[in-house]
């Protein structure tokens, strides 16, 4: 190869990093209680990329949550459009959007949301069961996926047998049953201790980094900070900023020295 080839090539390769997997654009959400109006989002044009983990912060009530209804299809803006892969998502029938949420998207929640009488293999196999693999294929990729979490010992256990941070382990699993573009993570440290919280982070990362997932998660936890590509904050319905990787660890270091 060329000097130039290889340029190109750099080029490309950089591009190809730089593939946008959702994208929003002037997103609002209002919701009308009685004569109220809350306007939960206030324009949000926000591009992710395909492969990176970014963090979504912000306080209580600045519609991180909403955002994230918006980007898994889960509810409609009031404005606006979101794109998946380049679709818009307002233009999918009812049965091309459940086939975006099982396949495209998985979930996470702080909650857990695991189905308490089934097992932990039955929790992550169901999602592949709605995608048509054989009880087979999915207890095989379902025993995989366990194993990869660190649960490959527990997986007859029901969510009651099971701490909080092995609960979520099994949601991290089922999320990516169906092998998705996205997975998307609402708060999954706000219920779990500091060392709990600090493992299941860095599952998700290991778990972007080795399947290439995209994570896009909200969260209130600094130490999400330390694994995210980007950052975006947002303030009442709007983005206040957007900080890449190599920006945060100057202020990591800027914190540290503080505290000395
Ligand atoms: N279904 C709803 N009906 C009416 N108002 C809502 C609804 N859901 C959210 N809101 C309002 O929209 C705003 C944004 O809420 P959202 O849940 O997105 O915040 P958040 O950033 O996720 O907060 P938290 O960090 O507490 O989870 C809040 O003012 C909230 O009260
Ligand atoms: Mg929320």
């Amino acid at each position: 190869m060329t000097e130039e080839t290889t340029a190109v090539a750099a080029e490309a390769s950089a591009d190809d990093e730089k593939r946008t997997v959702v994208r929003t654009q002037n997103v609002k959400k209002k919701y009308t209680m009685g004569s109220m109006e809350v306007h939960a989002l206030r324009g949000v044009d926000l591009e992710i990329y395909s492969g990176e983990y970014m963090s979504i912060m912000g306080p209580s009530g600045s519609g991180k949550s909403t955002l994230f209804n918006m980007v898994g299809g889960l509810d409609k803006p009031s404005e606006g459009k979101v794109y998946i892969d380049e679709v818009d998502v307002a233009q999918l029938d009812a049965y091309e959007l459940a086939w975006l949420r099982c396949r495209k998207i998985g979930y996470i929640f702080q909650s857990f949301n695991l189905i308490p009488v089934m097992t932990a293999l039955e929790n992550v196999t169901l999602p592949m069961v709605f995608a048509g693999l054989t009880s087979d294929e999915s207890r095989d990729k379902g025993i995989d996926l366990l194993r990869k979490v660190g649960l490959g010992e527990r997986h007859s256990h029901k969510p009651f047998e099971l701490s909080g941070g092995q609960q979520q382990r099994v949601a991290v699993a089922r999320a990516l049953a169906n092998d998705p573009a996205v997975v998307l993570a609402d708060e999954p440290t706000a219920n779990l201790d500091l060392s709990t919280g600090t493992e299941i982070i860095e599952l998700l990362r290991t778990m972007n980094r080795d399947f290439g997932v995209t994570v896009i998660s909200a969260t209130h936890d600094h130490k999400m900070l330390s694994v995210s590509d980007r950052v975006v904050w947002i303030t009442d319905g709007k983005i206040d900023r957007i900080a890449n990787r190599d920006e945060l660890e100057i202020e990591t270091v800027a914190v540290g020295d503080e505290a000395h």
